[in-house]
């Protein structure tokens, strides 16, 4: 579904710019679920807002479905670190935005949009004001809205990043499962080790700033994921190699 080669950017002129990324390479199957993993200013955003269409390349080739991307991709859903909700509107309102924005198909996608939300465990607030809910509430109202108009490709920029770790954790499971029944291509960004290895099918680690892919790992753990999982060995030999990358770029150490 993604196919990047030697992808770079760089912002700003040849004398007075930054090298967000360099030759980064990957390719992303249909129903994947990837982490990008790596320090802070090391392009993930970039990265991220390269496949969106919302920022262009400036060096390699980065296609999806084969296709060099003109404009965000069709089916596109994008979640962020800030949750982006409109104060003015109820949730189920601001759940609708984007099919508001794709030719006011509101009234089609209600249903769906009051499902999500029972899903996420919100029928109760579904009349209720963003300024009224927890942070915790409010990601999972962005949640689903970046699900309503079931994409094919969800981007995720560390949407969980400003919650405390239960919550976080708690939408973790709700993350996993939601993506275990849609099956939709995931491409996250993180900072937490942990929360990379409970989440993925696969972790894509970043070295620091020109960003280039340091290791690609496939994580191999049972389908149904429960918190209970990061107490097992398997996941405690992820945890290890990944800290061990980290260490070894000096970005970690005791
Ligand atoms: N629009 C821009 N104009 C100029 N420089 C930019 C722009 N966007 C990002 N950069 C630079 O590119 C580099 C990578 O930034 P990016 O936001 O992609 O990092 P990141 O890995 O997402 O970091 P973090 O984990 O802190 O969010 C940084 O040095 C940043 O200053
Ligand atoms: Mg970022």
């Amino acid at each position: 579904m993604i196919a990047a080669k030697d992808v770079g950017k760089r912002f700003g002129d040849a004398a007075d710019g930054v090298t967000a990324i360099a030759n980064i390479s990957m390719n992303i199957a249909e129903g994947e679920f990837v982490s990008l993993l790596g320090p802070s200013g090391c392009g993930k955003s970039t990265f991220l807002r390269c496949l969106a269409g919302l920022e262009q390349t400036t060096g390699g080739t980065l296609l999806v479905d084969g296709k060099p991307i003109e404009g965000p991709p069709e089916r596109l859903g994008m979640a962020f670190q800030r949750d982006a909700l409109l104060d003015w509107m109820n949730v189920l309102d601001n759940v609708l935005l984007p099919a508001d924005f794709s030719g006011g198909r509101r009234r089609e996608f209600e249903p769906r949009a009051r499902e999500l939300l029972k899903m996420a465990g919100l029928s109760g607030f579904v009349q209720a004001y963003p300024r009224t809910l927890s942070g915790g509430m409010r990601q999972r109202v962005a949640m689903c809205r970046s699900l309503l108009l079931e994409p094919r490709l969800l981007l995720m920029d560390e949407p969980f990043g400003a919650l405390d770790a239960l919550t976080r954790d708690q939408l973790n499971v709700d993350l996993h499962r939601l993506w275990t029944q849609l099956r939709m291509t995931v491409v996250f960004v993180t900072h937490s080790i942990s929360e990379a290895i409970f989440l993925s099918s696969r972790i894509v680690v970043f070295s620091p700033r020109p960003g280039t892919v340091i290791e690609d790992i496939q994580v191999e753990l049972p389908d149904e994921r429960r918190l209970a999982v990061r107490e097992t060995e398997p996941f405690g030999r992820y945890s290890r190699h990944v800290r061990g990358l980290f260490e070894n770029m000096g970005l970690l150490h005791d």
